[in-house]
C-alpha cells in the first residue's frame, strides 16, 4: 500500500517548508522554502547556534547553504519585508543574497529570492529575473497579483492557501470550511487554470496548508510547499491520491486572458478585501519576526566576540 505522501509526489513537486535543517535532512525533498518567521523560530534553537552572525542576510544565506547540502533543488530565501515597497532596495537585497551564496560556492540557479507580491515587488523581479536571479513570490492571495506575477515573467509564484482559509474562518464566524468550498484551494485552483490555459512558464506552488485535505485538493499543482508536521501525516496516511490539477484540464476551461496595468493591478487587488488584509498582515508579521530575529543576533553577539 502506497503513503498518500509516495502518491502526491507522482502528481506534485513536493518541497519542505521550514528552516529546520534536520527536518530537511530527513524528508528530502527536491526543494526547500524558508521565511523570516520560520528562520527566526530555527535561530532560537541551539541546534542550529553555530549558523548565527550579527548580520541577518548572512544568516538567511547560513541556513540556506546548510538546506541545500540535503536537497538536490533550490531553496528560497525572503527578501525583508520592510523593502516590500521599495522596488530599487528589494533589488539590492536580491543581490546581495545572490552575490553571499555565490561567495559560498553555491551557483544562483540553486536559489531563489523570495518577495512579497506588491506591485514594487514584482516589477524587482521582473528585473532581478532579466540577471538570472530568479523570484519565487510570495504573500500572493489575489489573482490580481498572480496576473501580474505571471506577465513579469517569474519564475515561480507560492499562492497561499491557509492564511485565505484563517481569514474566511473568521469572516464567517465558523471553525472550519469543507474542502469543496475552501476559498484557498479555489484560489490556487484558479491561477492554476489561468496559466496553464494560456501557456504561462511560471511555476505554481501552492503554499500555507493548514490541513492534508488542502494539499491533496491539489495534486498535481507543479510544486506544493509542505511543513513538516503535515509532511508526517501524509507519510503516515495510506492511500492513492487522485491527480486534481492537470494541464488538459485547465486547457480544456473557458477562462478569458486579462491585460492589466498598474492602475488596473491596484485596483482589481484591491477589490478584494481578503486580500488587501492578507496581504498587509502578511509584511507586518513577517517584519516583525525579522525584528525580533535582529534583537537575538543582537543579544548573541553580545555573548560571542566578534569573528
Ligand atoms: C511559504 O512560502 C510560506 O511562507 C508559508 O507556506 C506560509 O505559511 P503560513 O501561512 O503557515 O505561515
Amino acid at each position: 500500500m502506497t503513503t498518500q505522501l509516495e502518491s502526491l509526489r507522482k502528481h506534485s513537486l513536493v518541497v519542505a517548508d521550514t528552516g529546520d535543517i534536520e527536518a530537511v535532512a530527513r524528508w528530502k525533498p527536491q526543494d526547500a522554502t524558508t521565511n523570516p518567521s520560520l528562520l527566526l523560530a530555527s535561530a532560537e534553537d541551539p541546534r542550529y547556534r553555530h549558523l548565527m552572525d550579527r548580520d541577518m542576510d548572512r544568516v538567511f544565506v547560513n541556513f540556506g547553504c546548510e538546506i541545500l547540502k540535503h536537497i538536490p533543488g533550490r531553496v528560497s530565501t525572503e527578501v525583508d519585508a520592510r523593502l516590500s515597497f521599495d522596488m530599487q532596495k528589494s533589488i539590492e537585497k536580491a543581490q546581495r543574497f545572490i552575490a553571499l551564496y555565490e561567495k559560498a560556492g553555491v551557483k544562483r540557479n540553486r536559489v531563489l529570492i523570495k518577495l512579497a507580491s506588491t506591485w514594487e515587488g514584482i516589477k524587482a523581479a521582473e528585473k532581478l529575473e532579466r540577471e538570472g536571479i530568479h523570484c519565487n513570490m510570495t504573500l500572493l492571495f489575489s489573482f490580481a497579483q498572480a496576473v501580474a506575477c505571471a506577465d513579469a515573467g517569474v519564475t515561480l509564484i507560492s499562492p497561499f492557501v491557509g492564511r485565505i482559509y484563517d481569514w474566511h474562518k473568521q469572516a464567517r464566524k465558523v471553525d472550519d470550511i469543507p474542502l469543496e468550498d475552501d476559498p484557498g484551494v479555489a484560489s490556487v485552483t484558479r491561477i492554476y487554470t489561468y496559466y496553464k490555459k494560456h501557456g504561462y512558464q511560471t511555476q505554481v506552488m501552492g503554499a500555507s496548508f493548514r490541513k492534508t485535505g488542502q494539499i491533496l485538493a491539489l495534486a498535481g499543482c507543479d510544486l506544493l510547499t509542505i511543513a513538516p508536521d503535515l509532511l508526517e501525516k501524509l507519510a503516515k496516511a495510506e492511500g492513492d491520491v487522485p491527480r486534481r490539477l492537470s494541464p488538459e484540464k485547465a486547457k480544456a476551461q473557458a477562462v478569458d486572458k486579462v491585460n492589466w496595468n498598474e492602475a488596473a493591478f491596484r485596483w482589481e487587488h484591491n477589490q478584494d478585501a481578503m486580500a488587501t488584509d492578507k496581504l498587509a498582515e502578511g509584511i507586518r508579521r513577517f517584519d516583525a519576526d525579522a525584528r525580533k530575529l535582529e534583537k537575538l543576533l543582537i543579544s548573541l553577539s553580545a555573548a560571542v566576540p566578534a569573528k
